[in-house]
């Protein structure tokens, strides 16, 4: 029986960069899922009979989630719903799900990479039958909808055994628990050459991948250990746990600090990686040589032939305006397109539909392509395995050639963390209100040649998106880019994004921090940073 229950509309259910991003305690509110689900489905068309997936990155409140979204899809008219056993789908997975089996969307439950637990983070998002975010039109029709809301419609049913594989039914829907990893882990089967992968492992090559006790533990086991005979201790933190073992599952150099410090031994694993909260992002890390996610997107952008899935060549490239330009210059050098998007990685949907670029990457540790619509931490470790197996060259080898034929992008990210809303608010209007005399001062050695607010013109669907951060050039090529975070949850996160263009070879092993040391004063000083926040060092640098 369906139970129309009365409600009230809740303050802010507005989705930000990926979805809706609150505390635990804010979503166990009574009613404050159901008005945002109920809104999501008023904002969709004809669904009726169609197939839903559901799965979450198994944080705290992802079963009490699931339940809930499974009983209203099944009140909303929704013909079936599949779900991941034990409640689980890695952000890429439910995007494979989605495209693989048709479905009409899909609905995660994660806060990415933000900390879990009962005093964390939750999140919802919702994603279109192309496997990839909602875009804006749908988001903000489903924050209009939240705004007005006065009931919902949920299936009064038993709670679905999300441990039990197979099929039920919860009214006339049915719900089939499928296995989380299986679609996934056939996909990556036909894009990369497992035979090779599973030949380096077997010639001794080591590795260590860091799930960070979020998601990606059971994929990365089943893939890299069962399938290809990585040696049993390759994954660690390989369980997900819903506080994710205390700690914050993103990552970087700050929170995979114990992968790092492994990689920077000189007996250390050949190849070290990590994936964060639902499983989208990546880092990669070679034995002495942490590789920037904007590196990392130029060279698997020029040695992504090496991958059966990508032998063909690729289309074009894709990144978001903060990411380094170094995929640019590989384009540049294959002849093919490199578009420059707002942050999020659902300004990347529209060009890989259209077929116009193949890989896409964002220096916040976001690396993926045309396989699914979502960033994929694991695909990024696998074309870089793919990569080593075939050029049987250390990562640090690698990353120098690199450098090497294309010339080094220095790149750096300082994060000023919870910083008071209004003090950030000002701090950017200040800068928006100062573009036009830019250009031409002279700071702390180097000349603003150009300074402008970041718009981006979508070549498919013609929408402008304007307002996406503030952007100095200087006349020596170096670049600085200020804008505000679209995810936290807590104050207003200051980003500034600092890039310097080397292409001496002999000055390409000098630390990235003494490398960008004069760009990171003038970002200070331009910004008035530490007047306007009272910060005087960043929160965090990656
Ligand atoms: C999420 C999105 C990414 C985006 C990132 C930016 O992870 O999935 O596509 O790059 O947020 O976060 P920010 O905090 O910089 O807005
Ligand atoms: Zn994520």
């Amino acid at each position: 029986m369906i139970r129309v229950v009365a409600t009230t509309p809740f303050e802010g259910q507005k989705p930000g960069t990926s979805g809706l991003r609150k505390k635990v305690t804010v979503f166990q509110q009574p009613h404050y899922i159901e008005n945002f689900v109920q809104g999501l489905f008023d904002s969709l068309d004809a669904f009726e009979g169609e197939t839903l997936i559901v799965g979450g990155d198994g944080r705290y409140y992802n079963r009490e989630a699931i339940q809930i979204v499974i009983k209203m899809a099944a009140a909303a008219g929704f013909g079936r719903v599949l779900v991941g056993k034990g409640g689980i789908l890695s952000t890429p997975a439910a995007s494979c799900v989605i495209r693989k089996h048709e479905a009409f969307g899909g609905i995660i439950l994660s806060a990415s990479h933000n900390p879990g637990g009962e005093h964390g983070d939750f999140g919802i998002k919702y994603n279109i039958g192309n496997g990839g975010p909602a875009p804006e039109h749908v988001t903000d029709a489903i924050f209009e909808r939240t705004k007005t809301i006065r009931e919902y419609r949920i299936m009064e049913a038993d709670d679905v055994d999300l441990d039990a594989l197979g099929i039920t039914r919860v009214g006339d829907m049915v719900v089939d628990v499928i296995d989380p990893v299986e679609d996934y882990a056939e996909l990556m089967g036909e894009l990369f050459d497992f035979d090779a992968i599973r030949d380096l492992f077997a010639s001794g090559f080591t590795m260590r991948f860091d799930a960070m006790s979020a998601v990606t533990g059971p994929y990365a086991g089943a893939i890299l250990e069962e399938t290809l005979g990585a040696r049993p201790g390759t994954v660690m933190h390989g369980e997900p746990l819903p506080d994710f073992g205390g700690h914050h599952p993103d990552p970087n150099l700050v929170h995979a600090k114990e992968l790092n410090d492994l990689l920077m031994s000189e007996d250390g694993p050949d190849l070290g990686a990590a994936s964060d909260g639902d499983g989208d992002r990546n880092m990669i890390i070679g034995r002495g040589r942490f590789v920037t996610p904007s590196d990392s997107l130029a060279i698997i952008a020029a040695n992504a032939h090496l991958a059966p899935g990508y032998k063909e060549g690729i289309a074009g490239i894709a990144r978001s305006m903060p990411t380094s330009g170094a995929a640019d210059r590989v384009a540049e050098k294959l002849g093919v397109k490199c578009y420059e998007t707002p942050t999020g990685w659902k300004f990347f949907g529209n060009l890989l539909d259209a077929g116009l670029a193949t890989v896409c990457g964002e220096e916040s540790f976001g690396t993926g392509s045309n396989h699914v619509r979502e960033k994929d931490g694991l695909w990024a470790v696998l074309m870089w395995l793919n990569i080593l197996a075939v050029r049987r060259q250390s990562v640090a080898e690698i990353v120098a050639e690199h450098w090497e034929a294309y010339g080094r992008n220095y790149y750096t990210r300082h994060d000023y963390e919870e910083v008071d809303s209004a003090a950030a608010d000002a701090l950017m209007a200040d800068l928006r209100a100062r573009l036009d005399n830019l250009p031409g001062t002279v700071i702390n050695g180097l000349t603003v040649e150009r300074a402008d607010d970041f718009a981006y013109h979508d070549p498919i669907d013609g929408s402008v998106t304007t307002k996406q951060g503030v952007r100095v050039f200087f006349t020596d090529g170096s670049r600085l880019v200020y804008r505000l975070s679209g995810t936290g949850t807590a104050g207003a996160t200051l980003r500034i994004y600092l890039e310097r263009f080397e292409p001496d070879p002999a000055r390409h092993d000098l630390d990235t921090q003494d490398a960008l040391a004069a760009l990171v004063q003038i970002a200070r000083d331009v910004a008035d940073i530490e007047g306007r926040t009272g910060r005087s060092t960043p929160t965090v640098i990656t």
